[in-house]
This record gives structure tokens, sequence and C-alpha cells, in this order.
């Protein structure tokens, strides 16, 4: 209930708000904006946006220019001041993107900046239809794989586009090495840069489609972050004195000195498999059982100092060297005796009957030779009892023929009776 008390507080409050709205009213000045804002496509994926300076400014005001993004109704966060009147940026075409721009007076308390002027890049096609999930990634220092998926909203058969363009290229090119696997789209082409550069510059990337319908969509890559080694090759095992020494070939493609490889090695018997990284291209395992056998992949790393990639090669394919047959040998083994074995009795058997025939030939048997000879003449007057007796004496006479043959097949016997 005391109203006086607080009227004086509230009054020296006005009372200095007053005067330094006043005192800036007098003093700062609304700078004029910049004028005719325009863009224009200097590369696919990058803009150059363009303006004219302000009227009218005192020779006082040391002139600039602040500037920013505004993506899909995000701010980029990407102010920037220049005394220049364009800015490069890129380009984000999947989304809406807006630029706007504003002249300030540095050092100069006197002026107020200028209103924002703006100007708006709409996205084409319909929503939905740009490439998503894009990936890529840079192959031993010599191409880049880049990966997408169709847009949820774009037919099965959009024929997507990809467009790559890197500050030192004159013209964008197009890539030619196209797949699709499972729905996900890829392209391949070759990205080298002398070995001597250390530093690459950022990649635009453009996926598009010849239909307007389909939303073309940028990306930038760093390709430093993309580094993926090739798998080592010619891994060589060699075994000295219970060491074993491991080496593999070097890399034509990557600077000395920007690899370091992980030596992984399995003893048969042992669960473990320890990983050594070495920053040589061999390495050797001192002191090793013997009687083990020991199986090693090798796979190479972008050392940091060279590349901020995270990316592993492939392990290399394993190889193995030591005592210890693997268990397909001793599969092989258990076929193979048996088998062997069996066939080689068979053919035993074989040639021994012939040994045998060789070593004793069959001595013939008169007895036999009597019975087969009144068999069959038993035989043939059982069948042909209806001959008539005049054949039956041509076979007799027959007969009798062959048993004088047969007598007289024994010469020997009669020379040696003669000689005693
Ligand atoms: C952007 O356009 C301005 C004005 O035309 C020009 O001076 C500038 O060189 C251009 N920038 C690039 C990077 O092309
Ligand atoms: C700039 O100044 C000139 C004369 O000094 C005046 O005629 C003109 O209207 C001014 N323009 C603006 C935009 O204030
Ligand atoms: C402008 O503001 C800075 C601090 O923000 C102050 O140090 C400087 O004296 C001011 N200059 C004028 C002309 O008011
Ligand atoms: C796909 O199209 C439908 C209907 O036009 C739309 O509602 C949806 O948002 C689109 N999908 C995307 C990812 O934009
Ligand atoms: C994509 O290309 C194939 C073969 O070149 C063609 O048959 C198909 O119609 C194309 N798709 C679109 C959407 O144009
Ligand atoms: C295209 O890519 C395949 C691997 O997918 C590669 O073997 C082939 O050499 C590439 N073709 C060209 C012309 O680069
Ligand atoms: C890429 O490079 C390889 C050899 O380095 C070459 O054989 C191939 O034709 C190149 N591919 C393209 C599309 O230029
Ligand atoms: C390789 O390793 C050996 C022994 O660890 C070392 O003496 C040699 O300097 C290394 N070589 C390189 C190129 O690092």
């Amino acid at each position: 209930m005391d109203p006086g008390g607080a009227s004086p507080r509230c009054r020296l409050l006005l009372a200095v708000c007053w005067v330094v709205a006043a005192g800036t009213a007098a003093e700062a000045e609304v700078l004029p904006p910049p004028s005719n804002l325009e863009y224009s496509f200097i590369q696919i994926c990058t803009l150059n946006w363009t303006w004219s300076p302000p009227e009218n400014i005192s020779s006082s005001c040391d002139l600039e220019y602040s500037s920013d993004i505004v993506i899909g109704e995000v701010p980029q966060d990407k102010r920037e001041w220049s005394k220049s009147r364009f800015r490069v940026t890129d380009m984000f075409l999947n989304e809406e993107m807006r630029f706007k721009v504003r002249s300030e007076c540095k050092h100069n308390n006197a002026s107020k900046p200028s209103r924002w002027v703006e100007t708006s890049l709409p996205p084409k096609g319909i929503p939905g239809t740009a490439a998503v999930d894009l990936s890529c990634v840079w192959h031993n220092l010599e191409y880049m794989v880049c990966t997408w998926r169709p847009g949820e909203n774009a037919s099965s058969d959009t024929n997507y586009t990809l467009f790559y363009w890197f500050d030192g290229l004159k013209k964008h090119k197009k890539c030619s090495n196209y797949s699709v696997h499972q729905g996900i789209f890829g392209c391949i082409f070759n990205l080298t840069f002398p070995k001597v550069t250390n530093t690459y510059p950022a990649i635009s990337i453009l996926i598009r489609d010849d239909s307007e319908e389909i939303r073309p969509v940028c990306a930038s890559k760093n390709p430093t972050t993309l580094v993926k080694p090739a798998t080592p090759r010619q891994v060589t095992l060699s075994k000295i004195n219970d060491e074993i020494h491991v080496e593999w070939s070097q890399s034509d493609t990557f600077p000395k000195n920007c690899l370091f490889y992980e030596v992984e090695y399995h003893n048969g018997d042992l669960d473990t498999a320890p990983i050594i990284k070495v920053e040589n291209t061999s390495m050797s395992i001192p002191s090793v059982d013997p009687n083990s056998k020991y199986t090693f992949k090798v796979r190479a790393n972008p050392k940091p100092e060279c590349y901020s990639s995270k990316l592993y090669s492939d392990w290399s394919e394993e190889k193995s060297i030591g005592e210890k047959t693997d268990s397909t040998f001793y599969v092989v083994l258990i076929i193979a005796i048996p088998l062997i074995v069996a066939v080689s009795t068979i053919i035993l058997l074989v040639y021994l009957k012939r040994l045998k025939i060789l070593i004793l030939p069959p001595i013939p048997d008169p007895r036999e030779i009597l019975k087969r000879m009144f068999g069959e003449q038993n035989e043939d007057s059982q069948s042909c009892a209806k001959d008539d007796s005049l054949n039956a004496y041509d076979r007799l006479i027959k007969e009798e023929e062959i048993h004088s043959l047969i007598l007289t097949e024994t010469p020997e016997y009669a020379n040696s009776e003669k000689e005693n």
C-alpha cells in the first residue's frame, strides 16, 4: 500500500531507458542494405552468391557484409563476414536453401546493421525421390566406390546418375561404372592424386536423374576420411629355428610410413588369437611351439598422421605353417588308406594267380580227358539216338583220330622212352 515508494525507482528506470533509446536513435543510423542479390552455379553442387553494395555509405564506415545460410528453415550457423561482394557455398538441392546478407560498419557503433536481404533456391522434383544413404569409400587411394538407395517415392526403374567434381578438375565428370545389387545402387570412379600430395580437395557429388520428377541431391565428401587400404598381398611365412617370420608386400599407392598393419595369429591348440601391430611389412614370432600349427592373417590401417580414416583393409587370406596337419588331410587319409589297401590286395591276388599259372602250369589230368571224352560220347549217343549207324560210325572214327592225336602229342615222352 505504498505506491509512492515504487514510483521514483520506476521513473528513474524509465528515464534511463528513454535516454539510452534517444541516444542510440540520435547517433545510430540504420545502414542501407545490399541490393541485387543473385546466385549462379559455378560447379555441380557449388553456388556463387553475388550482390551490389548499398548506396550512400559514408566514407567513415568500414563496410562489411555479413551472410548466413538457412536450409529447410534450420539456420546452419555458417555466419561469415567479408568485404567481398560474393560468397561461394555448397548447394543443398534436396531442401530449400535460403541465403541472406546485410551490410555492417565495422568498429562503428554509430550505425546499425541494415536489414537482411534474402533469396532462396527452392528444391526441384517430387519430395522423397532423391537418392538417400549416400556413402563413399576411397579404395587404396585409387578409386571411389559410392553407394545409395533410391528415395521411397522414386520408381524402381529410376536411373540415377552420379556426377563428381573437385578443385583441380576443369569440368565435372560423370560416373559410368554402375551396379545395382539388392536395391542398392553403386558407382565406381577412378580418383588418384600425385603421391606427394597429402591434402586432398573435397569431392562434390551430385546424384540426379534426367527426369524432372526425381529430386537431385548434392553431397560434399572429404576423401581423407574415406581411405580404405587394399588387402595386404603376398603374405609369406617361413620358419627358422623355432622362429616364424611373416612378410607381405608393400603398398605401391600409399606414401611411405602412412600405413600400419595388424597381424593376427592363431596357434592351432589355443583359442586366443593375439593381434600384433607393426609399422613394418614384416614381423617375427620367436620361440614358437615346434609341434603346433600357426595360422596368420594381415590387414592394413591408415595412419592417423596421414589420414583421418578409421577404415581397415580386409583381412588377407589365412596362411599356415607348422607340423600339425589339418583335419581335411586326416579325412583324406582315413578314406585313402583302406582304399589303397583294398586295391593293392586285388592287384596282388590277380598277380599271384598269374604267377601260379606260370610256375605251376595245370597238369592235364588223364581221367578228366577220358571223362570228357566218354561223357561227350554218351551225351552224343543219347541226344542223337535217332541218328543212323553210319553217322555214329563216322563219329567213332573221328574220335579215334583225336585219341591218336592225343597220343602223338607226347613225343618227348616217346623220345625219352627210346633213349632209355
Ligand atoms: C563469384 O562471382 C563474382 C562476381 O561475378 C566473381 O568476381 C567471383 O570470382 C566469383 N567467384 C568464383 C569462385 O567464381
Ligand atoms: C543517396 O544520396 C543522394 C545525394 O547525396 C540522394 O539523391 C539519393 O536519394 C540517396 N539515395 C539513397 C538510397 O538514400
Ligand atoms: C563502441 O562499443 C565499444 C564496446 O562495444 C566501445 O568500446 C566503444 O567505445 C564504442 N564506440 C563508440 C563510438 O561508441
Ligand atoms: C512420399 O510421397 C508422399 C505423398 O506424396 C508424401 O506424403 C511423403 O512425405 C513422401 N515421402 C518423403 C520421404 O518425402
Ligand atoms: C532407365 O533405363 C532403362 C534402360 O536404359 C529404361 O528402360 C528405363 O525406362 C529407364 N527408367 C526411367 C525411369 O526412365
Ligand atoms: C567397373 O567396375 C568393376 C568392378 O565392379 C571393375 O572390375 C571394372 O574394371 C570397372 N570398369 C572400368 C572401366 O573401370
Ligand atoms: C581407371 O583406372 C584403371 C587403371 O588405373 C583403368 O584401367 C580404367 O580404365 C580406368 N577407368 C576409367 C573409367 O577411366
Ligand atoms: C622394421 O623393423 C625392424 C626391427 O623391428 C627395424 O630395425 C627396422 O628399422 C624397421 N623398418 C622400418 C622401415 O620401419
